[in-house]
């Protein structure tokens, strides 16, 4: 049996403030699943190992993506910063034969998000961008005042998106078409 902190910790040598990280989305995914009434265990899983994949070279990433046929988009298929996601649901389905498809889908979409994430998913992108450990006090103050004053959690990964947006903006910096489709989903939603 894999010790599952072992393994992500061995996985994230590369960079220790990566694996605090995890560490703390784990934590802020057990609040959220409490919170919001998702199934604890799974939130608590998939956000430990989301960034497992964050340590390896652009080039196996994109490898282990193109062996397995991936569906994703040529956009995102060129963004180092995206394709963890992705290499990473499926590291942990061979690696640790994790099967259950929510839990897979959370880590896949948990830098992208998209559009219909299911509870778990949503509660893992949002366990990534609140975790306490490492995230600056400012950009977590903005985003819990929302998730504290409208207790909705659309509502909350609307403004995340849309921190996104305006720092790979001030960056000059791609913003991937599938957060765009979740940006302009979310944003129809709550203007109707
Ligand atoms: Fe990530
Ligand atoms: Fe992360």
């Amino acid at each position: 049996m894999i010790d599952i902190k072992e393994w992500i910790k061995d996985r994230l040598k590369c960079d220790e403030e990566r694996y605090l990280h995890s560490l703390g989305a784990e934590e802020k995914a057990r609040e959220l699943a409490v919170r919001f009434g998702a199934d604890v265990e799974k939130a608590v899983l998939a956000a430990l190992i989301h960034d497992n994949a964050k340590c390896f070279p652009y080039k196996e990433l994109v490898k282990i993506v193109e062996d397995n046929k991936f569906p994703i988009a040529d956009d995102i298929k060129n963004n180092h910063k995206i394709l963890h996601a992705f290499a990473g649901a499926y590291l942990a389905q061979k690696e640790l034969g994790i099967d259950d498809e929510d839990i897979l889908n959370a880590i896949m979409y948990h830098t992208t998000g998209r559009v219909e994430m299911s509870l778990l998913e949503k509660i893992v992108y949002l366990s990534d961008k609140l975790e306490t450990k490492t995230r600056p006090p400012e950009y977590l103050d903005k985003i819990n005042k929302v998730l504290d004053e409208t207790n909705d959690i659309d509502k909350t990964i609307l403004l995340t998106i849309d921190l996104t947006i305006r720092s790979l903006l001030d960056r000059k910096l791609v913003i991937n078409s599938q957060t765009i489709d979740v940006w302009n989903h979310l944003t129809t939603k709550f203007s109707n």
